[in-house]
């Protein structure tokens, strides 16, 4: 039999008794506990925590901790990271005794215990200093760090709202939801917050999508125009309901050949090896084109216009051969699948105050996803730069499917670009 020497050294373990009744915690039931020293807290980048008996946190949670001076006292916001149980009778030995052992044992529970307790972890966010009647004033980085043994308290709805920088009214921005670890906190983001750039990321049915619908609602309260790239088809009943126009490549949204770059194009055209003949013959006859529309010297140009222009172009280049201009003509007229290629759409007309325009892009090919997304926040990027459209949100579902990730897709390094400082702003859901 093992001896009891085995268990850890606690004067608590009772053999075949039941557990006396655990204390109430020794604090006001508002404490969550007191800040612990170790290798990493407190400091300014963590605050640990040990918590009282029965008290609860959950990641993301946020917490103040006493700090400053007697004579000017602060108290520091927190945002609990996780929390971790210390319990030696549960280590991988004491529990393997346990089982082993012919008789049952218990051992005094945590509050009663001297040897278990729990370790909340935070990292320390603003510090509020406190007036005289212990208000709390206009919050400023953290400047001291809440010393071992203060206490730790949950923080008030006011407090968290003042920290986020949410605005006192719902009304007075964009109204999102409640905190998920408060739902007391009203979550409203300042009006200027879509001015900068939104990412919703979160695992699949997380909610991603739906708060772009939220967003999009709140949006058109406030007479923001807003188009979105509806991958899924998740927003067309949304915008249909918000007084939108849906539209589908191909059948009521096209694009000009002139809203491909020059990479677009070539990854478009079918079969075309790099660094041929035939490639520099497509490509340079589309740069002319292009150079063409930008000088105002041509509207628009259309597949037969290339085609016709590369019978041109081939002499002045020198691949004027049958096994290049020939091939290089039928390639291009490969271009004529993109059913979506066609008339410029006209965002001018469309993007009025709370203007909802949702591309329904269901079962596009990713390549075609591209060049479209892409393209349109070229035109838009554009228009806005010369205040030809207000300032109007892009938003694209699935992101990761067109977010630039390496070098070769070309197509959509405009989405690299800062659209947000030419009054467009893109915001994605990956
Ligand atoms: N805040 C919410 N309230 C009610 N239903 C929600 C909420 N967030 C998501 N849902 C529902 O959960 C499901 C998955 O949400 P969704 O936004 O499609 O996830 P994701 O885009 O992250 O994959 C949908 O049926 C959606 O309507
Ligand atoms: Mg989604």
């Amino acid at each position: 039999m093992q001896r009891d020497d085995d268990e850890p050294q606690d004067a608590e373990i009772v053999e075949d008794t039941a557990p006396g009744p655990v204390p109430a915690p020794d604090r006001d039931p508002g404490v969550l506990g007191s800040v612990i020293s170790d290798d990493r807290s407190p400091s300014f980048e963590s605050v640990g925590f040990r918590l009282a008996p029965g008290a609860a946190v959950s990641p993301g949670m946020f917490v103040v901790a006493e700090a400053g001076t007697a004579g000017e006292p602060t108290f520091v916001l927190c945002r609990v990271l996780g929390a971790h149980e210390v319990n030696p009778h549960e280590d991988a030995l004491s529990s393997t005794v346990r089982s082993v052992l012919p008789f049952g044992s218990q051992y005094a529970k945590e509050g009663s215990s001297t040897v278990i307790y729990r370790i909340a972890r935070t990292e320390p966010l603003e510090e509020f200093p406190l007036d005289h009647d212990g208000r709390p004033g206009d919050p400023h980085e953290v400047r001291s760090i809440p010393l071992a043994g203060g206490l730790v308290l949950a923080a008030g709805a006011d407090l968290v709202q003042t920290a986020m920088g949410f605005p006192d009214s719902t009304d007075a921005g964009l109204h999102i939801g409640a905190m998920h670890t408060d739902p007391s906190v009203p979550v409203t983001l300042v009006k200027d917050a879509v001015q900068r750039h939104v990412l919703i990321v979160g695992g699949i049915g997380s909610g991603k999508s739906y708060t772009r619908g939220v967003l999009g609602e709140e949006l058109h309260l406030h007479g923001v125009p807003q188009v979105n790239i509806d991958v899924n088809g998740e927003m067309i009943s949304a915008c249909a309901e918000l007084g939108g126009v849906n539209l589908v490549p191909g059948a009521g949204f096209t694009l000009p050949l002139s809203a491909l770059t020059r990479e677009d194009l070539l990854e478009s055209v079918s079969g075309v090896q790099r660094g041929t003949n035939i490639e520099t013959l497509i490509g340079y006859t589309f740069d002319v084109h292009q150079r063409e529309v930008r000088q105002n010297r041509r509207t628009t140009f259309g597949v037969d216009d290339l085609v016709d222009e590369i019978e041109t172009q081939a002499p002045l280049l020198q691949m004027q051969a049958a096994n290049t201009l020939r091939p290089a003509q039928q390639r291009t007229r490969a271009l004529e699948r993109m059913n979506y290629i066609g008339q410029a759409f006209n965002w001018e007309t469309a993007l009025v105050p709370g203007a909802f325009v949702n591309i329904d892009c269901r079962s596009m090919l990713i390549a075609d996803l591209r060049i479209i997304t892409a393209a349109v926040a070229r035109a838009l990027q554009g228009l806005a730069r010369h205040r030809r459209i207000p300032f109007t949100v892009l938003s694209i579902d699935e992101f990761h499917l067109v977010a630039p990730n390496d070098d070769r897709n070309v197509s959509t390094q405009v989405l690299r670009r800062s659209l947000g400082s030419d009054g467009t702003t893109a915001s994605g859901c990956s």
